[in-house]
């Protein structure tokens, strides 16, 4: 543990949250976790509220607006088991996206892992998101219901991909999300042996081991599934039909692909599967969409790191979205690794969210 300007930075060892119980190499994590309380500054009004149930952090601009805003709902990352809209980068980030995209912005918590597992963080996000998407609450804040986007990173970006999935089949939902945008997402625990994850294996903040780790968190405590992940033996023969979805071979432009060769599959028994059917359902993992669904989503952004073990799921997902005819800007960052973009002590955090709020303005 070191401490640098009043921030607690916890460097390996992790003893937060559920990262208590882990046992994980000291050179692995640098996760920061510092929180700080709602509150508002010159330009943005800070409040903290409930949607559904579930605690939110509203950013509404102070100056004056003519018009309706663009609301933009976020979702912070953390291995669906760490960190809060409370932590000082995701509410700074909050802040910067309300003040300069002159936007509302909803930064949502939901309940975490090891205490609860998929599908509750799931649906507490998608229990907010809809909530936000009432008309009444729309107007109450001031949001054109035709400029609402979703956002998230890592884990976050997970759930912002699964819930905009999940909406576009909801018949009580009337009201449509313009963009989602999708940082550094994690999109499927089928294949954790991509080539961004033999690459980045030992990659510093998120490892193989760790992702994994949160991966199979995210199922179940029992530790019999990263083991079985590990092996590439968690997924049953019976599923066979989804490593389509997840064929990094054909899904994957050549440069990423480079030297690496493509090993089909090894099956394992379905016992896995049945104890803990979240891992090969699209709402934990929404590279399993078809298609079909793909085809209805809205316009996308993604950034992608080149040093992450993540890399390849946003990629896939990329060429999945285009090949389905989904309009789709990718931000291949060529210097980028895992928290890059929303661990702000590292400088070029600041480049990636300039790039993202330009597009923002641009297309939400
Ligand atoms: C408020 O906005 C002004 C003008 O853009 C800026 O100079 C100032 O730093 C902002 N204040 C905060 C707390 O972000
Ligand atoms: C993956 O794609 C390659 C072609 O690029 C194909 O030969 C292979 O059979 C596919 N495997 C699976 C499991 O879909």
């Amino acid at each position: 543990l070191y401490i640098q300007k009043s921030k607690i930075k916890l460097l390996g060892g992790a003893e937060a949250h559920c990262l208590l119980k882990y046992t994980i190499q000291a050179h692995h994590v640098v996760w920061s976790f510092y929180e700080v309380p709602p509150t508002s500054d010159e330009n943005v009004t800070v409040t903290e509220t409930q949607f559904n149930n579930i605690l939110v952090r509203v950013y509404v601009p102070k100056r004056k607006s003519e018009v309706l805003r663009r609301g933009l709902f976020y979702i912070h990352g953390g291995g669906w088991c760490l960190g809060s809209a409370a932590v000082n980068d995701y509410d700074l980030l909050s802040r910067w996206t309300a003040d300069r995209l002159d936007a509302v912005v909803v930064s949502t918590n939901y309940r975490l892992a090891p205490k609860y597992h998929f599908p509750i963080q799931f649906e507490d996000v998608y229990n907010a998101l809809r909530w936000f998407l009432h008309k009444t609450v729309l107007a109450k804040y001031g949001v054109n219901p035709e400029r609402i986007g979703i956002s998230g990173d890592s884990a976050g970006g997970n759930l912002a991909a699964a819930v905009t999935q999940q909406l576009l089949d909801d018949p009580d939902v009337k009201i449509k999300l313009k963009i989602q945008s999708l940082i550094y997402p994690a999109l499927q625990p089928l294949d954790v042996d991509l080539p961004s994850y033999q690459e980045n294996s030992n990659a510093p903040v998120l490892s193989k081991s760790l992702m994994v780790r949160f991966w199979s968190e995210y199922f179940t405590t029992d530790r019999s599934l990263e083991k079985a992940m590990l092996s590439r033996q968690h997924v049953p023969v019976e599923s066979s039909h989804l490593f389509k979805f997840v064929n990094w071979s054909s899904l994957l432009p050549e440069r990423f692909i480079k030297g690496h060769v493509y090993n089909n599959p090894n099956y394992g028994s379905s016992e896995l599967a049945k104890k803990y059917p979240g891992f090969l359902d699209v709402r934990a993992a929404p590279l399993l969409a078809d298609d079909k669904k793909l085809h209805s989503l809205p316009l996308t952004y993604v950034i992608t790191c080149q040093y992450d073990p993540l890399r390849d799921d946003g990629i896939m997902y990329v060429t999945r979205l285009r090949n389905a005819g989904v309009q789709v800007t990718h931000n291949h960052v060529e210097d980028g690794f895992h928290g890059a973009f929303s661990f702000l002590e590292f400088k070029i955090s600041h480049r990636l969210i300039n790039q993202y709020i330009e597009w923002l303005k641009e297309n939400l």
